[in-house]
């Protein structure tokens, strides 16, 4: 096989300047890459191979970990990097693409090609036809596509159709990258390398379950992205239904790229369709209000004033099947929130009987185990004990372990995990067409009932607040409410803004 090359689209934009680059380069750091490697940027600014190094050296040493800053290091890294300036809507920069891989890689170029899509969605459909044009989507070339893929089912079972007649589904790598956090994994070993848990994993001991994974930040310059999108598209279709799957999911005979994928696409398949829900109860959504010296969200860059793009979505949802009917599961995500927490709570059902009596009636009858996925991962089970002392008195006690305990090596990160797999042609952890489907297919009906109700609730929330109260009330048909992240684990409060 001849040498790796990577071709990255969207190579001046902000995905690749603080994932892509550190990405690929904590994989050279680590030995990862061929030691022939190129990658070949792509975008219309102009930029020579010189300036773009210039360029990509500042920006790594602006958002490398301090742990892996190694100036001969970068340099030598810099010296794989290589730039061509074009227009990825016109067949022209494609064949002067293919001629200089051609030169790259002599008369025997059996196009091993890795090509990244971190461009502005609406390109999606257009680059991979482009390269089949010009013959570069060889049998061995693989090409990794940014979410959301699609942006709604129709579009979505067009963008499918469109890869699968330039590439075999083994070369499309749908990446999410949820799934390329080892905190994201360990869900699997905490669910599958353990029996003590899979017993009460079912809807006769488990009560309802919340996914929360909001941010303390706003759009920043992601403006002309961000207002066509909104949550739905950007978190909920994707990262947050993936959490869903890896919570629900049954165990797979083995661990391999299609039983680990059908069981997710059986997940998906099994949520019951919000046909019959009432949508303004159901899901909520919300936009960011300014407060202090904060803007709101129809003040940032490149947002139109009266944008009516939810920047936050609370939604129940339920899975109709043996393991997990009638057991709700609340999912929200916001940005401007009051912290970053990415976390799966699941609370048990209380012990039927509670034979002590507890300080002014308030006994700790329900446990919860709280998994978090950021930051400062770790596990903790809420139990109740008894207080040293005389009587009987009954508090909520905590039961942690703390993720760094596992030898203390740093969480490798997301992106340079995703790309190896890529590299190694090892598909498991991207979302196959089919998943792609399921998961716009239910959400769908959202999509339509927005359009069709264009004045439809979209409540304010102050920023640095936990979002309207409206999923406040959204839980309480169930007796349930949202735990506030910053109160879960020891040591928490220093991530909360509160
Ligand atoms: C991206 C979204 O996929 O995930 C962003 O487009 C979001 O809007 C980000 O900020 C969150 O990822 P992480 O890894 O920082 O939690």
């Amino acid at each position: 096989m001849n040498k790796l090359t990577i071709i990255i689209f969207g190579a001046s934009g902000d995905l690749t300047k603080r994932k892509l680059m550190p990405a690929l380069y904590s994989l050279f750091y680590n030995n990862r890459l061929d030691k022939e490697f190129i990658v070949i940027g792509i975008s219309r600014t102009s930029f020579t191979d010189e300036t773009y190094r210039d360029y990509i050296r500042q920006e790594l040493n602006q958002f490398l970990d301090a742990t892996v800053l190694n100036e001969e290091l970068i340099n030598k890294f810099i010296n794989h990097l290589y730039y061509e300036t074009m227009d990825p809507t016109t067949v022209e920069g494609y064949f002067r693409l293919s001629d200089r891989l051609s030169q790259f890689n002599g008369c025997d170029d059996f196009g091993n090609y890795l090509f990244y899509l971190a461009t502005p969605p609406s390109l999606y459909s257009i680059i991979p036809l482009f390269l089949k044009d010009v013959g570069l989507n060889t049998k061995h070339s693989r090409i990794i596509v940014e979410k959301p893929f699609g942006y709604d089912l129709q579009s979505a079972l067009e963008l499918n159709r469109i890869y699968e007649s330039v590439f075999e589904e083994h070369q499309i790598f749908r990446i999410d990258h949820f799934l390329g956090k080892e905190t994201a994994q360990n869900l699997l070993a905490f669910r599958f390398a353990n029996g003590v848990f899979e017993p009460l994993w079912n809807r006769n001991y488990i009560d309802y379950i919340e996914i929360t994974a909001v941010e303390n930040i706003g759009i920043a310059d992601r403006g002309g992205f961000y207002d066509h999108v909104g949550a739905l598209r950007d978190m909920v279709q994707n990262h947050l239904i993936q959490l869903v799957a890896l919570t629900a999911m049954e165990p797979p005979a083995l661990f391999n790229a299609d039983t680990f994928r059908n069981e997710v696409v059986k997940v998906y398949n099994s949520l019951t369709p919000l046909e019959h829900v009432d949508f303004e109860e159901h899901i909520v959504r919300g936009q960011y209000t300014a407060e202090y010296n904060k803007k709101g969200y129809r003040e940032e860059k490149g947002i139109s004033p009266d944008s009516r793009t939810e920047t936050y979505i609370a939604m129940r949802l339920e899975i109709s099947n043996w393991r997990w009917s009638g057991v709700p599961f609340y999912i929200r995500t916001g940005k401007q929130m009051p912290t970053k927490v990415t976390e799966i709570v699941v609370h048990f059902k209380e012990t039927p009987h509670q034979m002590f009596h507890c300080d002014k009636g308030k006994c700790p009858r329900a446990n919860k185990l709280i998994l978090r996925l950021q930051p400062n991962e770790g596990i903790v089970l809420r139990i109740g004990l008894k207080v040293p002392g005389a009587g009987f008195e009954i508090k909520d006690v905590t039961m942690a372990f703390d993720y760094n305990q596992l030898g203390g090596i740093p969480s490798g990160d997301a992106y340079a995990r995703l790309i190896d797999d890529c590299i190694q042609n090892d598909s498991t952890l991207f979302t196959r067409s089919d998943a792609v489907e399921a998961s716009w297919k239910f959400f769908d009906p959202i999509l339509e009932y927005w359009k069709s109700h264009p004045d439809s609730p979209l409540h304010g929330y102050p920023v640095g607040t936990w979002g309207p109260l409206q999923s406040e009330n959204m839980m309480h048909e169930h007796h349930a409410e949202w735990t506030n992240p910053c109160k879960n684990l020891i040591d928490t409060d220093k991530y909360c803004e509160l």
